[in-house]
C-alpha cells in the first residue's frame, strides 16, 4: 500500500505558513495579494483567490526552492497512485499528454495512436514532425461510436511498422469506454517500446478497485490525467505518472520545461495536493457512494419513455470496449426524435442544466464524487421533463434536427482519411480557403474538431472525403460545435495549396 505520510499536504501547508508569516512580496504577482484588486472583481471572486496566487518560488519556497515542497507534493501522488514519479502541470492534459509524447518520439520518427485521439495529440504532432502511424478504434457502426482500439491492431501497428517508437492510447474515452490496458501494454513491452495512456477522464480510477482498471496498474509506462475533469483539481490541473525503464524522468521533465509555463499557479498545485489526501484517506468510501449514486441514477434514467441509458451491454463485448466508467451516463435520445445538440441547449435553458457530451443522437452526464441526490434529483427532474415536453415539441419542428436536416453520418470506413503528408508539413504548408464542396479531394491544413469531445474529424494532412464534408455541414447545421477550424461553419475549409 502506501508507503508515505499522507496526511501531509506540502503545498497546502506552505500556503498556509505562508500566510502566518505575513510576507510582503516584491515579486509578481502584480495584484499583491489582493493589494491592487479591484473591489468589483473580489466581489465576484472572493479575495481568497487573490490571497493564495503567490508565487511558487520566492514566494511559496524560497528562491532556491530548498524547501522541496513541490517534489513532495508529486512524490506523495506518485505514492498515491502506485507510479514511480508524478509531475503536476498547470496547462492541463492538452501540455501533459504533449510532453509524453514528446519524450517517446522526435520529429519524423513513429509513434502509434489510435485515432481516436483528443486535439492536444494532434498539436503535439502538429509542433513535434512526429510521423502518425494511426490505429483504428473499434467502430460501433450502429451506436455510431468509437471504443478505443483493441491490443490485436497495436500488435498489428507494430508489425508493419517495428521502427515505430511506441504507442499512445485513449481511455477511458470522453464516452466512458475503456480498452484493455494491460494487453495493449503487454503488447508495447513485447516490442521494448513503452505506452502512453492518454487518461485524461481517468484520474479518479486509482482509488477504487470497481472503477476501470488504472494505467499504472496495468503496467503503462506514462499516464496523463486530467484532475479537473473527474477530481477535485482546478481547471487546467493535469498530472502525468512514469515507471519503468523506458522513458526517462529527466526525459519527460525537460519536454515539460519546453513546453511549460515558468509561472505554474500555486493555487492549482494546491487543490491537487489536497485532493490526493482526501482520496488516499476516503477514496474508497467516497466511491463507494459515487458508485452506488451512478448505479441507482442510470435505473432511473432508463424508467424514462423514450431515452436509453448505454450500459454494459451496449458497451463492452468483443470487438467493442472492454470496460467502462459507469459514471460516464451516456443516453441515447433517438426515440425522442430530437437530436442531442438539441436537447442539450433545451435543458440549459429550461432547466439551467449543463450536460457534458452531446452529439448527433445523445447526450451525457458526468457524476462525480461531488454529486449527491440533490443534484441527481435535479438531473432527472429535468431529463423527466426533456421526455414529455422537449425540443421535438417545438412548433415548426418538422424533422429530428428541428429546423436542419438530420445529421448525416458516415460509415467508420468513410471516417477513415488517409493521412497524405505530415500533419506539421499541412499544417505549415502553403493555404488556400476553399468552399466546402471544393474540399473533396483535397488535403486538409487545419484540424476541424467537434467539441467536445474534441475527437478532430479532420486533421492537417488527410485528404478529406465527401462522406465527413457532408457529415460536418449538416452537423453544424444542427448544432455541432467545431471551433477550431478558420470557418467554424465549414462553409469553406483550410486546405494545402499544392501537395507536393
Ligand atoms: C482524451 C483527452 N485528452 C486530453 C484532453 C486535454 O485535457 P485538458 O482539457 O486538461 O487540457 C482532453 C480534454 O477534453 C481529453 O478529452
Amino acid at each position: 500500500m502506501h508507503g508515505m505520510d499522507h496526511s501531509k499536504a506540502p503545498v497546502l501547508e506552505a500556503l498556509a505558513a505562508y500566510h502566518r508569516r505575513g510576507e510582503t512580496a516584491f515579486t509578481p504577482p502584480g495584484h499583491k495579494l489582493t493589494r491592487g484588486v479591484d473591489p468589483r472583481v473580489s466581489a465576484v471572486l472572493g479575495e481568497a483567490v487573490f490571497l493564495s496566487d503567490v508565487l511558487a518560488t520566492s514566494g511559496l519556497d524560497d528562491r532556491t526552492a530548498s524547501r522541496g515542497i513541490l517534489e513532495e507534493a508529486q512524490a506523495l501522488m506518485a505514492d498515491a497512485v502506485g507510479a514511480e514519479h508524478a509531475f503536476f502541470s498547470t496547462c492541463g492534459s492538452s501540455l501533459s499528454v504533449k510532453s509524453a509524447m514528446l519524450s517517446v518520439a522526435g520529429p519524423h520518427e513513429k509513434l502509434l495512436v489510435g485515432r481516436d485521439a483528443h486535439k492536444a495529440v494532434v498539436s503535439g504532432l502538429v509542433l513535434s514532425g512526429i510521423e502518425p502511424i494511426w490505429v483504428d478504434p473499434q467502430w460501433d457502426p450502429e451506436l455510431h461510436l468509437a471504443h478505443p482500439p483493441s491490443p490485436e491492431a497495436f500488435e498489428a501497428a507494430f508489425r508493419e511498422h517495428p521502427d515505430a517508437r511506441g504507442a499512445l492510447v485513449t481511455t477511458p474515452t470522453p464516452y466512458g469506454t475503456c480498452s484493455d490496458l494491460r494487453a495493449i501494454a503487454e503488447v508495447c513491452h513485447r516490442h521494448g517500446r513503452p505506452l502512453i495512456v492518454d487518461e485524461a477522464w481517468g484520474a479518479h480510477l486509482p482509488f477504487h478497485p470497481d472503477l476501470p482498471t488504472w494505467a499504472m496498474d496495468a503496467g503503462a509506462d506514462v499516464c496523463v490525467t486530467s484532475v479537473h475533469k473527474m477530481g477535485s483539481g482546478i481547471e487546467q490541473a493535469s498530472v502525468f505518472h512514469l515507471q519503468g525503464d523506458l522513458v526517462r524522468p529527466e526525459v519527460l521533465s525537460s519536454r515539460e520545461d519546453l513546453l511549460g509555463t515558468t509561472s505554474p499557479s500555486v493555487l492549482i498545485y494546491a487543490a491537487l495536493d489536497g485532493w490526493r489526501r482526501q482520496m488516499v484517506e476516503q477514496g474508497r468510501e467516497i466511491y463507494d457512494d459515487a458508485l452506488g449514486l451512478a448505479h441507482s441514477v442510470r435505473a432511473r434514467i432508463a424508467e424514462i419513455p423514450g431515452l436509453h441509458v448505454h450500459g454494459r451491454d451496449d458497451f463492452c463485448a468483443p470487438g467493442r470496449a472492454d470496460d467502462m466508467d459507469p459514471l460516464q451516463i451516456i443516453i441515447d435520445i433517438t426515440a425522442l426524435g430530437t437530436t442531442g445538440y438539441a436537447a442539450a441547449d433545451w435543458l440549459r435553458k429550461e432547466h439551467h442544466i449543463d450536460l457534458h457530451l452531446s452529439d448527433h443522437r445523445r447526450i451525457s452526464a458526468q457524476l462525480t464524487h461531488a454529486d449527491d441526490g440533490e443534484t441527481t434529483v435535479t438531473l432527472l427532474a429535468a431529463l423527466k421533463d426533456l421526455s414529455v415536453s422537449g425540443p421535438q415539441h417545438r412548433r415548426g419542428s418538422q424533422s429530428p434536427a428541428g429546423a436542419a436536416g438530420p445529421v448525416e453520418v458516415p460509415s467508420p470506413a468513410a471516417l477513415r482519411l488517409e493521412q497524405v503528408l505530415l500533419p506539421r508539413d499541412a499544417f505549415f504548408a502553403e493555404t488556400e480557403q476553399v468552399p466546402w464542396q471544393k474540399a473533396v479531394g483535397r488535403v486538409a491544413s487545419e484540424m476541424i474538431t467537434p467539441y467536445p469531445p474534441g475527437i478532430p474529424v479532420v486533421l492537417p494532412g488527410e485528404r478529406m472525403n465527401e462522406e465527413v464534408l457532408r457529415y460536418l455541414r449538416s452537423g453544424v447545421d444542427a448544432g455541432m460545435v467545431v471551433p477550431d477550424a478558420v470557418d467554424s461553419e465549414v462553409k469553406s475549409v483550410r486546405v494545402v495549396k499544392s501537395e507536393r
